[in-house]
């Protein structure tokens, strides 16, 4: 509890020394989410992390996230210092869509409209027509459609495959997925709904369409947020990274949250659905960070302004 405290102290003293930031996601170690609070930073999904950091007089941002989500504050804030507590901390699906693939999957349909999740790197959002998050790629695939678009989805599956089937928008798909969701399964969700029979089953749509077909809610990390407080029911079963537990029960004080099963034996892994990558983020690594100026996100200056037109276009879209 010290070394907390010494740790939360400090880089509360380097945050103002800076003049930064610190914009922290829901999947991060609940000690730096509320640090990012109180020290006027923010936590947030990945969309409002994105526009915090666009907003922000701050000179520095520190990102705690993965490196996407640096990257995408550089690249809509070229002038400002961006850093990471890790730059190692990337994304399955972001490592599973290189350019140089998709470029050529691109040639090959060249009248499709090129949607990418955030999770990718810049150099794919510099290829992209639209650059979209959970939280408005159904808002944004639906307006597409209605002007007669077809789509090039890249790269996750899941999180595909349910837009389409909630718009029927003609889409076709990268074989990307997230190795954190892709572990929750229906089978022992079924099990645990019978257990639970009160509760309300909430998914985030990077999981597989089996555990999205016996969802409550299916959403974002701020969408499933919203639904934990806006739903009835005092029991929540929780299919995406137990980081968020940390801000539904802050919300919800008076309710249960219950990790959805990952294990395929049966057993509830508290532990598996957690992000290896969003892990990383610690506040020895924030700290040091700020007073060695290390983890800095740099991206080519030539990508800057490509992968800035799909990002600000998504900023526009969801104001
Ligand atoms: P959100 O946009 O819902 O915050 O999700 C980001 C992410 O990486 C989910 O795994
Ligand atoms: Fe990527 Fe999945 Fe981790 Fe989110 S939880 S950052 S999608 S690997």
């Amino acid at each position: 509890a010290d070394e907390q405290a010494y740790y939360r102290e400090a880089i509360g003293e380097q945050l103002k020394a800076h003049n930064a930031v610190l914009v922290a996601h829901y999947y991060c170690d609940p000690l730096l989410q509320s640090l990012a609070e109180e020290t006027g930073g923010c936590v947030a999904d990945s969309l409002e992390m994105a526009r915090f950091g666009s907003q922000s007089n701050a000179q520095t941002l520190v990102v705690a996230g993965v490196r996407f989500m640096g990257e995408t504050a550089k690249i809509l804030s070229p002038h400002k210092r961006v850093l990471m507590p890790t730059l190692e901390a990337t994304c399955s699906l972001d490592l599973g869509c290189p350019v140089y693939e998709l470029s050529a999957l691109c040639d090959q349909h060249p009248e499709r409209t090129l949607v990418v999740y955030a999770n990718t790197s810049a150099a794919v959002k510099a290829q992209a027509d639209w650059v979209v998050t959970s939280s408005c790629a159904l808002e944004i695939v639906e307006s597409l459609m209605d002007n007669g678009e077809k789509i090039l989805w890249a790269p996750d599956k899941h999180l595909g495959r349910y837009i389409q089937q909630q718009t029927g928008a003609d889409m076709l798909f990268w074989d990307g997925a997230c190795i954190v969701h892709e572990e929750f399964k229906s089978r022992q969700l079924e099990d645990m709904r019978a257990l639970y029979p009160d509760a309300a089953v909430l998914v985030h749509p990077e999981s597989p369409d089996t555990v999205v077909a016996l969802a409550d809610a299916v959403g974002s990390t701020s969408q499933l947020i919203k639904a934990a407080q806006t739903l009835p029911n005092s029991t929540f079963i929780v299919a995406t990274d137990r980081g968020i537990f940390y801000k539904m029960q802050q919300l919800c004080p008076d309710k249960t949250f219950i990790a959805a099963p990952t294990a395929g034996n049966g057993a509830t892994c508290r532990s598996c659905a957690s992000c290896p990558w969003m892990a990383m983020n610690t506040l020895q690594r924030t700290l040091e960070c700020l007073t060695q100026g290390k983890g800095e996100v740099l991206v080519d200056p030539a990508l800057i302004p490509r992968a800035m037109r799909p990002l600000e276009r998504m900023l526009d879209f969801t104001q």
